[in-house]
């Protein structure tokens, strides 16, 4: 039995239909077995839960063999934080699947560190350390920026009412992956025992600007409305004002501010080198799936 907490989201609605597909048992955690809803199928079980509370994490990872943690709790509902989510959440679930015997599988981000300025890379290293402390067997798979993400995030303003916004300059390049091949890479992670013990990261083949990424959304989706930029010093007061009342507004304007100015550019090619056959899907070919 595979327990996919995250199995919900952008990535884990990738995951959970690969890992059916290969015959396995599937239990899904979620908040809300709504959102479950469309991966029902033969081998997939939704039962409900918040990593947030050790006593429902326990139930879901009964019985588990492998438990995959792609949770965050950088944004979403249910006042969320990272370091309720991706800290204590994970830390849940990894307690849970220890005293399961099971194996855990962690998505975690690339340039994951304790002194990063994004507080999510900070929860996602400390999760990973719990991990390593933890003495079940382990994989940790490092993703950049997921292209849907982004994509949807400037394509949905852009579609309802044609304006694109840019946080910042735009002009500082983000290495972005697709989901379906994070996905792809995980599946493996979770079937093949010889990654044990393994950190992989995954980048996809493009370094990007927002302008650019902005672009390019203008050109599939045939909307060419106007770009609008929010200045850096805007973000900042942004996080200064709404730091008290609203978090999860002030992470994101630090975070955005951080991705503005950032070295957050990767060389995918080492693990492009070791696993040949994952996809390698471009930004255009994941617009396009998108736009579908
Ligand atoms: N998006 C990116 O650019 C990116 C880049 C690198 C790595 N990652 C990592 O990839 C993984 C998946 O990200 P994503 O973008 O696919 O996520 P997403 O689409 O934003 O979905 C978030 C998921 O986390 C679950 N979740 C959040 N809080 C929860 C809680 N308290 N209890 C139980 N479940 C909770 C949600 O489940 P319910 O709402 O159904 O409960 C949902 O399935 C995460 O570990 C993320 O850090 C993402």
């Amino acid at each position: 039995m595979i327990v996919v907490a995250g199995g919900t989201g952008t990535l884990g609605t990738r995951l959970v239909p690969r890992l059916a597909g290969q015959g396995l048992a599937i239990r899904v955690l979620t908040r809300d077995p709504a959102r479950a809803r469309q991966l029902a199928g033969p081998g997939v079980e939704v039962v409900r839960g918040d990593v947030r509370d050790p006593v429902q994490v326990a139930r879901a990872v009964r019985g588990a063999g492998t438990v995959v943690s792609a949770v965050h709790g950088f944004t979403g509902p249910g006042g969320v934080c990272p370091a309720s989510v991706d800290r204590a959440g994970n830390a849940s679930l990894i307690g849970a699947a220890a005293r399961a015997g099971a194996t855990f599988v962690l998505v975690s981000v690339v340039g994951a560190a304790p002194s990063h300025p994004i507080g999510l890379f900070r929860a996602k290293h400390a999760a990973e350390e719990t991990l390593r402390a933890s003495g079940i067997p382990w994989a940790i798979v490092r993703a950049t920026a997921f292209m849907e993400t982004w994509a949807t995030i400037m394509g949905r303003p852009l579609l309802a009412s044609g304006k694109i916004l840019v946080f910042g300059r735009g002009d500082n390049p983000v290495n972005f992956v697709s989901a379906a091949d994070v996905a792809a890479l995980i599946e493996l992670t979770v079937t093949d025992p010889g990654l044990r013990g393994q950190v992989v990261e995954l980048g996809g083949p493009d370094n990007l600007t927002f302008n650019q990424l902005a672009a390019i959304l203008q050109q599939s989706t045939g909307r060419h409305g106007t770009v609008r930029h929010i200045p850096r010093p805007a973000l900042q007061v942004m996080a200064f004002l709404t730091g008290a009342t609203k978090p999860a507004l002030a992470r994101q304007a630090r975070a955005a501010l951080a991705m503005d100015t950032l070295d957050m550019t990767f060389d995918p090619s080492p693990a492009r080198r070791a696993f040949p056959g994952l996809p390698n899907t471009d930004i255009s070919s994941a617009l396009k799936e998108l736009l579908a």
